[in-house]
């Protein structure tokens, strides 16, 4: 099968493994999610922040949080799943600060520089193409500005053993990382590393978060890959 065969077949398990599970989405994942986006805020350097993307944004839990703490920050929420974005767009209204968008992480419908941080809770692994994504993340970054990336870490071993017979948990393509050739990813699309970390939500769930700052320039970006 072609790449972009595989690449439209993932998007497609996707959207139908969210539009069964997005009403229950919020109950179910409660803790974990509250812990996991608690770190990525951690994280994020909110001062220097006007304008965020928060790519795979899910129910919009994040952009709650965000507004608390930053009520005048433009936010901007991406999905692939049309589900999980009408839950969010139930929670928070557009607005002149808050818009929604269904697309994929791998093509982002943005003028590029447009950002001053780029998030993505949760879901990396569920992106088939990671290279492109990674790409359009840079892309629609300024320079200088944020990525975080927060997801599974398969070196936990709950987390490993989950994979290893993760047959029936779901049909959606995963690809995990070792901490540090996430970051090593990451750095190779043109990102200085700031934190490359293990954390655990739960006794059971083991993640890291990856902080990149893009790099000044406009180096490496826009049409190849590193
Ligand atoms: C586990 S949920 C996490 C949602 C949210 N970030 C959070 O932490 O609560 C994963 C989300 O990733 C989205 N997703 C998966 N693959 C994607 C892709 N290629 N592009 C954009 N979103 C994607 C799913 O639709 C789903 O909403």
């Amino acid at each position: 099968m072609k790449s972009e065969e595989r690449k439209e077949q993932n998007h497609r398990a996707v959207v139908e493994h969210y539009a069964g599970i997005a009403e229950a989405y919020d109950r179910r994942w409660d803790r974990y999610t509250e812990r996991t986006l608690d770190t990525l805020i951690e994280h994020l350097d909110l001062d220097r922040v006007e304008e965020l993307l928060d790519v795979a944004c899910g129910t919009g839990r994040l952009e709650i949080k965000l507004r608390e703490r930053k009520p005048a920050l433009r936010l901007t929420g991406t999905d692939l799943s049309p589900d999980m974005i009408r839950i969010a767009q139930k929670r928070l209204p557009a607005e002149s600060t808050v818009r929604w968008v269904v697309t994929p992480a791998e093509s982002l419908p943005f003028e590029q520089e447009s950002f001053d941080a780029v998030v993505c809770a949760n879901a990396f692994h569920l992106v088939p193409d990671q290279p492109a994504a990674l790409q359009e993340f840079h892309r629609v970054l300024r320079p200088n500005g944020q990525l975080i990336i927060v997801d599974w870490c398969p070196e936990y071993l709950t987390v490993a053993l989950l994979l290893a017979g993760s047959r029936g948990f779901g049909r959606q393509y995963r690809q995990l990382h070792r901490t540090r050739d996430l970051a090593a990813l990451v750095e190779r699309h043109h990102f200085s590393i700031e934190a490359a970390l293990p954390f655990r939500a739960t006794w059971f769930w083991g993640l890291h978060v990856v902080k990149g700052r893009r790099h000044g320039g406009t180096e490496g970006c826009h049409g190849q890959r590193p």
